[in-house]
């Protein structure tokens, strides 16, 4: 585009938004290949990093309470009671082998309380047929079918002669 003397002007969008060619810092397309492979991997890292440690189970002390007397409970029998408070439901139960074992009573699914099944010797939720184990140890409550994806909160618990004290939760 030439002006009124003949002389040739800019467009006027360069002369708004002018480029500095010698200014401007190049990328290859081979620098931002790797860039963005580098990125991705990162990413991939850290979302499966934060995945191991959404998994990985903790400890969590309260202070120990007593839950039973471990003569109240025959093979195949269970008891409920609350830990670390009022309002965290629990069932102790004494499974057909005789190992005492205590989990959270809340569902992992949608929250429907869990009961103790004898003829299996699992926890079975009834809201929607899920199934957990009851295994002593730390495989604890794994579930086994239904729409649970998740254990039960196990509740450690330290028998003393003839009492059942829970001392922690592991979530
Ligand atoms: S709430 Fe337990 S299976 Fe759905």
């Amino acid at each position: 585009m030439a002006d009124d003397d003949g002389r040739t002007r800019l467009p006027q969008w360069k002369e708004d938004f002018p480029i500095r060619w010698e200014e401007d810092h190049y990328v290859t397309r081979r620098e931002l290949a790797k860039f963005l492979t580098l990125g991705s991997a990162l990413l991939v890292g850290a979302n499966a990093a934060v995945a191991i440690a959404g998994r990985a189970r903790r400890a969590k002390s309260f202070e120990p309470r007593r839950v039973a007397a471990a003569s109240a409970l025959a093979p195949g029998q269970a008891l409920l009671f609350r830990y670390p408070t009022e309002e965290d439901p629990c069932i102790l139960v004494r499974t057909r082998a005789g190992a005492l074992v205590a989990f959270s009573q809340v569902c992992t699914h949608l929250s429907c309380a869990v009961v103790y099944r004898a003829s299996d010797d699992k926890l079975y939720c009834p809201c929607h047929e899920g199934l957990f184990a009851c295994d002593p140890g730390e495989r604890g409550a794994q579930p086994l079918e239904g729409p649970p994806e998740r254990p039960l909160p196990r509740v450690v618990l330290d028998v003393r002669g003839d009492d059942v004290y829970a001392t922690a939760v592991v979530a």
